[in-house]
């Protein structure tokens, strides 16, 4: 889950990282009596989960509470790379910035490990000094053991070589936002700019930290920072019942038990729609070992509430939840959600096997429900769900 940078800001303060106070809001008039209290004059900062808000004009400096009313006025609605500002942070002003450093924390995958990326060539222009000049950007790779003690800070500081007069400094910031890394369960903890004020101090301006939705289980703080107005209203609900549920944009809904079946499903899917009009999975959907008709139900609903899935692929491996177990399972969701008053009208390619699977079969053929087509191999109901999905197109 990516953070706002307010929330962002919050998560700092609370380890101690130095930040400027700041207040969210959503109407402009709340500028002026912030500001106000900010001494008359703020910084106007659009929240969207995006970088480049200052060039975007979605960052103002506002020199008196009338002028900050203004710009709130400006930036809230605006749209800043397909991101609608809903908030702004009025933010109270550096002192005269010196300089702008770049510093993050982050989970670097490819080299299995975590990484340290420090500049100092901060900014808005960051990006553009990764890609034309990289040897001014330091990358060190942190230990997930070690971490980041005072040493290692101080190695990351001479590798990026900060000015001596901020290394003591910018040493004790990394250890801090290393502690926020950590302590948060972070994946990236980023600070552009860290800005040196004219008084030797260094603060860091702009935050971005992105949480490891798995740590949830042990962050119950987490479920306040979720953005509800920005959430995909189906992976909502999805995630309101418990289902392992990610949107995505083809036409094949999809429901699978166990992880590793339903992707390998969403290529099989995705492969068999290239003989069928391009047509592409509208879902992962995971229903996991149990398999219960309720469990059913709540996936077939939720997948049948999306507008764009034409058809729908059940497709079932039976291992410990055996196929009889499923098979009921979907009858009697169909059944559950007529009696809801869904009206069910897109047709279901089953696809059973494993355990009883033969009696899982009988049990819908038995049932002749008129939307379910049973298919045997998980080629061929690909291709059935694919073609149907195709035909509805
Ligand atoms: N509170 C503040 N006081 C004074 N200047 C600020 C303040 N916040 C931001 N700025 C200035 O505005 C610039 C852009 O702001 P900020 O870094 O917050 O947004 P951004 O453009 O989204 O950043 P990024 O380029 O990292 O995506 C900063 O580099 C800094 O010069
Ligand atoms: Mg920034």
């Amino acid at each position: 889950m990516d953070l706002f940078e307010y929330q962002a800001r919050d998560l700092f303060a609370k380890h101690d990282v130095p930040v400027l106070a700041g207040e969210v809001i959503d109407t402009p008039e709340a500028a002026r009596e912030i500001t106000e209290r900010l001494g008359g004059k703020s910084v106007v900062k659009a929240q969207v989960k995006v970088g480049g808000r200052g060039k975007a004009g979605g960052v103002k400096l506002a020199a008196t509470p009338d002028e900050a009313v203004a710009r709130a006025t400006d930036i809230l609605g605006m749209d800043i790379k397909g991101h609608t500002v809903r908030k702004v942070m009025i933010a109270e002003t550096a002192p005269e910035i010196v300089e702008e450093y770049y510093v993050s924390f982050l989970l670097d995958r490819a080299n299995r490990t975590f990484l340290a990326i420090a500049s100092v060539e901060g900014g808005v222009d960051i990006e553009e000094v990764a890609a034309t000049r990289p040897e001014a950007v330091a990358k060190v790779p942190v230990d997930a053991v070690d971490g980041v003690d005072l040493a290692k800070a101080k190695e990351i500081v001479a590798a990026a070589k900060f000015p001596a007069d901020v290394a003591d400094k910018v040493a004790d910031v990394l250890v801090k936002l290393w502690k926020v890394f950590v302590e948060e369960d972070a994946l990236l903890v980023e600070v552009n700019p860290l800005a040196k004020v004219a008084s030797g101090d260094v603060i860091a301006l702009d935050g971005k930290v992105s949480l490891d939705d798995n740590a949830e289980f042990r962050h119950p703080e987490f479920e306040a920072l979720h953005d509800k107005a920005a959430a995909n209203p189906l992976e909502a609900a999805a995630k309101e019942k418990n289902l392992n549920y990610v949107k995505l944009d083809g036409e094949v809904g999809i429901i699978g038990n166990g992880a590793g079946l339903v992707m390998s499903t969403l290529d099989v899917v995705a492969y068999a729609g290239e003989a069928h009009k391009g047509v592409k999975p509208a879902n992962f959907l995971d229903i996991g070992g149990g398999a219960s008709a309720e469990v059913m139900a709540n996936g077939l609903e939720i997948i049948l509430g999306d507008p764009d899935v034409k058809s729908v692929f059940v497709n079932v491996f039976g291992g410990i939840t055996a196929c009889d177990a499923v098979a009921n399972g979907i009858v009697q969701a169909l059944d559950l959600l007529e009696s809801r008053g869904e009206e069910v009208t897109k047709p279901i390619v089953v696809r059973l096997d494993g355990n009883n699977a033969e009696l899982g079969r009988k049990i819908l053929d038995d049932r002749k429900h008129p939307l379910i087509q049973r298919v045997d191999t998980m080629d061929g109901a690909a291709d059935k769900a694919a073609e149907l999905a195709a035909a509805a197109k």
